[in-house]
């Protein structure tokens, strides 16, 4: 084992930390920082532990409580990298090893300059956007980024980050054109600045296999974080097996009722923020389906509309709304029954790290109910991974059943015949092969991650609407077959978001609301209202674009109404490239669009129907057919807009640019990739794409 380092503060550092502790503290009561104060009272025992904790935003502080050997810093937006965090924790647990996750947004970032030689920081961070960071690790980017600028050329004693032994692992998917972008920037960084990689830099492809490429960068760099600590992995295994199961959480039941008890609010309207971490509970006001007609298999489309009112928060078109789901009552129902809890699904309990360095002191907010917890809190509708049926295998004490359960972890066909191909969740798995005693309840609510929120791009403009409280959305509802055909599955956000437009189309008058965060994104209209902009949205893609029309319905509307002298500037031409399967089916807003062509926000809509015709019709074979004039408007400096599949239809419509800029624009191959990248570095062209 390392040894552990220095004395743990000096006098001013301490002083500091005095008034950075009462800081730490006064944030914290804001209810930013630990998921628990989603109620409107801060929970008295949750300030008491902040009060005590010397910074809570120290990384240094983090670090000497208990020991640390390790810290996990993750940056993720779904909860993936967040899992593989958790993931790599309990690997340094295995190990006889002390090692925390953290949030990067709950620490001060410039601390890890300060990191003892003898300890090892881990990265595991995804990209999202264009390249871009995860939202809780812009604050670490921005901080690295700009080290990097001013001690890139530092003599090597004077590199800030010279003592920093770090490893790196990125979450990415290849469907994006920077792949992997914020762990290569980190990796570049931290070395430019002085710091020393243990192990390779991992990087998990989402578009293939992200759960291999992460196992076998785990298996690669163990070994020598071994040789770093200089411990010895199997010795330190046995010791630590030996010394007993240890466990990540406490589970106690509370026999009297808490003051607080937390039912599933994510919102609380007695705090004056809402944000990711404090969604709102917004209500909503109107809902429709969108797809008409009698389309086999039968496919949904639902268009929301939200009041934001009391939220304080803002919108402008192009941003995105998070939207928090809630299980399905039946799989609620599936589980209590499978854990044998459904007498006791409103007795509350509390979940508590085992760890009081962790920032997250619950996994979710507690006290909880049962109810509560397999309701908003835990993502019980997914497979449980191999790893996590591997982590049951000590607490099953019946060998038949412990050898169901091996093989499933250990033979790649037994769990995909078993688990992937059916789709099978935890309580089916368990009701399938009973475990009796049952698993205790803590390793099976470890099994699960958070609910996380979805994001959708925002389909209104306040502009137009006339309100800047009004929200609307256009979720199209995922459905599809099982592998093994035995089960048709859903998203689980958007069957909520079916299953409530339902209520509401039954009961009109019904108070229904969601929790909601808006995401800004740099996914805008042009500065000038005169640049000509072209628009490429198949299928739920065009939502984004609903919004720019209408905003510019608005630009137009009020330079009409305008009594100033000076006329304003005409607005420039926007074509919006549309397609769908089926013009009668599911031609998304199809009434509207001729309201926004008369009022000269568009000025002309471009349809591509793939299955109404025997040949397949796609929104790219249109900008062929529209090539001159999109080219055209291209070289007077048109912002070209792509929103939508980011796996194929993306491709395809990059790959359309880059051929037009050669025979139309006469430039080789290679020139015109680089034009097509010299208008996405330039902002004009810019991508709203998911995978
Ligand atoms: C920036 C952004 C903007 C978006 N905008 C919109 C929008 O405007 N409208 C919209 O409808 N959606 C949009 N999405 C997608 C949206 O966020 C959700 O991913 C989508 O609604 C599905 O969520 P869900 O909870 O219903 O499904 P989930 O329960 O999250 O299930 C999705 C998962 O199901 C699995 N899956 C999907 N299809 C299959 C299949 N055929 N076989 C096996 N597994 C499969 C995949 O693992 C996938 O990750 C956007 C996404 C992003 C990132
Ligand atoms: N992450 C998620 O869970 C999630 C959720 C929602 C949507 N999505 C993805 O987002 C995309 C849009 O979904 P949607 O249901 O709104 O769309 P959709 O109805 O499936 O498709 C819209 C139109 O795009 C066409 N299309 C297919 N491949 C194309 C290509 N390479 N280039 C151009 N057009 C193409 C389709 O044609 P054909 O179908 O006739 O070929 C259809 O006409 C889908 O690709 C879907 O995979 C993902
Ligand atoms: C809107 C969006 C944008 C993305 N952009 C990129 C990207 O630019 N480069 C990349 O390698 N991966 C990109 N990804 C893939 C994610 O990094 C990947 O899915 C990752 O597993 C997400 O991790 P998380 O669940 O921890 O947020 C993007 C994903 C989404 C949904």
């Amino acid at each position: 084992m390392p040894s552990h380092y220095s004395p743990f503060m000096d006098a001013p550092d301490l002083l500091i930390l005095g008034a950075l502790a009462l800081g730490g503290f006064l944030w914290l009561s804001r209810g930013r920082g630990d998921d628990s104060g989603q109620t409107s009272a801060v929970d008295p025992r949750e300030a008491a532990r902040v009060a005590k904790t010397p910074n809570a935003r120290s990384l240094v502080a983090k670090l000497e409580q208990d020991g640390k050997d390790m810290l996990v810093l993750y940056g993720s937006q779904t909860g993936t990298a967040e899992d593989y965090a958790g993931r790599l924790v309990k690997d340094a647990v295995k190990y006889g090893l002390h090692a925390l996750a953290l949030d990067p947004e709950d620490i001060d970032v410039e601390e890890l300059a300060k990191v003892p030689a003898t300890k090892l920081v881990v990265f595991v961070l995804a990209t999202y956007g264009e390249g871009e960071p995860t939202d809780n690790a812009v604050a670490l980017n921005e901080y690295l980024s700009q080290q990097y600028e001013e001690f890139r050329n530092a003599d090597p004693d004077d590199k800030p980050l010279r003592n920093l032994h770090y490893a790196v692992f990125g979450l990415g998917n290849k469907t994006y054109e920077l792949f992997n972008a914020m762990a290569r920037n980190i990796d570049k960084w931290c070395t430019a600045l002085g710091a020393t990689r243990i192990g390779p830099c991992g990087e998990g492809d989402d578009d293939a296999n992200m759960e291999e490429d992460f196992g076998r960068w785990r298996e690669t760099v163990w070994p020598e974080f071994a040789q770093f600590y200089g411990i010895n992995l199997a010795a330190e295994a046995a010791k630590a097996a030996a010394a007993g199961l240890s466990r990540s959480f406490t589970l106690v039941d509370h026999e009297e009722m808490p003051s607080i008890v937390y039912r599933g609010e994510l919102g609380d309207r007695s705090h004056t923020t809402y944000d990711a971490k404090k969604p709102f509970m917004a209500r909503i006001v109107a809902t429709r389906e969108l797809f008409s007609g009698k389309e086999v298999p039968v496919r949904n489309c639902v268009h929301v509309e939200l009041d934001l009112t009391g939220s304080k928060l803002i919108y402008q078109p192009g941003d995105h709304l998070a939207i928090w789901p809630q299980n399905q009552q039946h799989d609620v129902d599936m589980l209590s029954l499978a854990l044998e809890l459904t007498h006791r699904l409103d007795n509350v309990f509390s979940l508590t790290s085992t760890d009081p360095a962790a920032t997250k002191r619950h996994p979710f907010p507690c006290p909880t109910t049962y109810r509560a917890a397999f309701t908003h809190y835990l993502d019980i509708a997914v497979p449980p991974k191999p790893h996590i049926l591997q982590a049951w295998l000590p607490h099953i004490a019946d060998p038949a059943t412990r050898a169901i359960y091996a093989r499933l972890t250990g033979d790649k066909a037994a769990y995909a015949a078993e688990i992937t191909d059916h789709h099978t969740t935890v309580a089916e798995l368990l009701l399938k092969h009973p475990i009796v005693p049952p698993l205790p309840l803590d390793v099976v609510f470890e099994s699960f991650t958070r609910i996380q929120p979805r994001y959708y791009s925002i389909s209104s403009s306040p502009r137009y609407l006339g309100n800047p409280n009004r929200v609307h959305i256009t979720a199209t509802v995922l459905r599809y077959e099982s592998t093994a055909k035995n089960k048709s599955v859903h998203g689980l956000c958007t069957r909520h978001l079916l299953d409530l437009h339902e209520q509401l189309q039954r009961d009109p008058a019904a108070a229904i609301s969601v929790p909601v965060a808006i995401r800004h994104a740099s996914f805008k209209l042009p500065r000038q209202n005169a640049t000509p902009v072209i628009m490429i949205g198949p299928g739920t893609g065009v939502a984004p674009f609903r919004g720019f029309v209408q905003e510019r319905c608005a630009i137009v509307a009020k330079a009409k109404s305008s009594t100033s002298a000076i006329p304003p500037a005409p607005l420039g031409d926007a074509l919006l490239f549309f397609g769908c399967r089926h013009e009668q089916h599911d031609f998304l807003y199809a009434s509207e669009w001729p309201e926004y062509l008369a009022q000269g926000g568009l000025t002309e809509l471009i349809t591509a129907f793939s299955r109404d015709t025997d040949k397949k019709v796609y929104v790219q074979h249109r900008l062929a057919e529209h090539g001159d004039r999109v080219w055209d408007l291209v070289r007077k400096g048109a912002h070209v807009y792509v929103c939508g599949d980011a796996r194929n239809m993306a491709r395809d419509v990059h790959w359309w640019f880059v051929e037009a800029a050669m025979t139309r624009g006469g430039l080789s191959e290679e020139k015109a990739e680089r034009f097509v990248k010299d208008m996405r570095t330039k902002g004009r062209y810019l991508e709203d794409v998911w995978a």
